[in-house]
């Protein structure tokens, strides 16, 4: 499984490149969701049908499984984005989409920002929770929302390129003058957090 340590970690590896940026995302929600094949598609543009369910946290992609909540907790900190999944093929995963959301709310900065993901949408015979579903949840917990597949690469570049996106138009945001740091407007300014020293996003 690769690390950020990871010799065999390819091209991508962040320790090789030059970046502007570098944002904490979390990829969050119940054990077998996807979120391991989701991070693998998206780096190595690879998938595999085996299940080897993370023990812990494994380069900010966390284990759904309830034993290792409270070393996820403790991840959430500084974190700026998070997808938050849920299988389309399992009720329980979409049941629990409002603890995550709970989760992240209690333990994360204010103004990170969630896409909710609804992951194996290639399943569509085993399919229990209706796109419908999925997005009406989405716009009550104010989160993006996207149906997508780590198997059939569906979304996946879409989604982490969103998320990327709403950082940075939230990052412009936030560096307005009438939300500068210190002033007493709504919300916290990027100062409260410990992520990106720039002081534009050239996103
Ligand atoms: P934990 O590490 O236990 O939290 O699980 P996880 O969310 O990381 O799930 P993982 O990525 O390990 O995937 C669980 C199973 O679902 C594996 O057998 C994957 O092959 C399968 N899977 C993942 N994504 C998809 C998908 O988009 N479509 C289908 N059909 N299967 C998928
Ligand atoms: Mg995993």
């Amino acid at each position: 499984m690769a690390s950020a340590g990871d010799p065999h970690a390819g091209p991508r590896d962040a320790a090789d490149q030059n970046f502007d940026y570098m944002f904490k995302l979390l990829l969050i929600g119940n054990s077998s969701v996807g979120k391991t094949s989701f991070l693998f598609r998206y780096a190595d543009d690879s998938f595999t049908p085996a299940f080897v369910s993370t023990v812990g946290i494994d380069f900010k992609d966390t284990a759904g499984q309830e034993r290792y909540r409270t070393i996820t907790t403790a991840y959430y900190r500084g974190a700026m984005g998070f997808l938050l999944m849920y299988d389309v093929a399992n009720q329980e995963s979409f049941a629990a989409v409002q603890d995550w959301a709970t989760q992240i709310k209690t333990y994360s900065w204010d103004n990170a920002q969630v896409i909710l993901v609804g992951n194996k949408c290639d399943l569509e015979d085993e399919r229990v929770v209706p796109a419908e579903d999925g997005r009406r949840l989405a716009d009550d917990l104010g989160f993006e929302f996207f149906e997508a597949s780590a198997k059939e690469n569906i979304n996946v570049k879409q989604v982490f390129e969103r998320l990327v996106d709403v950082i940075c138009e939230k990052m412009n945001e936030s560096l307005e003058p009438s939300s500068s740091p210190g002033s007493n407007g709504k919300g916290p300014a990027l100062g409260d957090t410990p992520p990106p020293q720039p002081s534009s996003c050239s996103c």
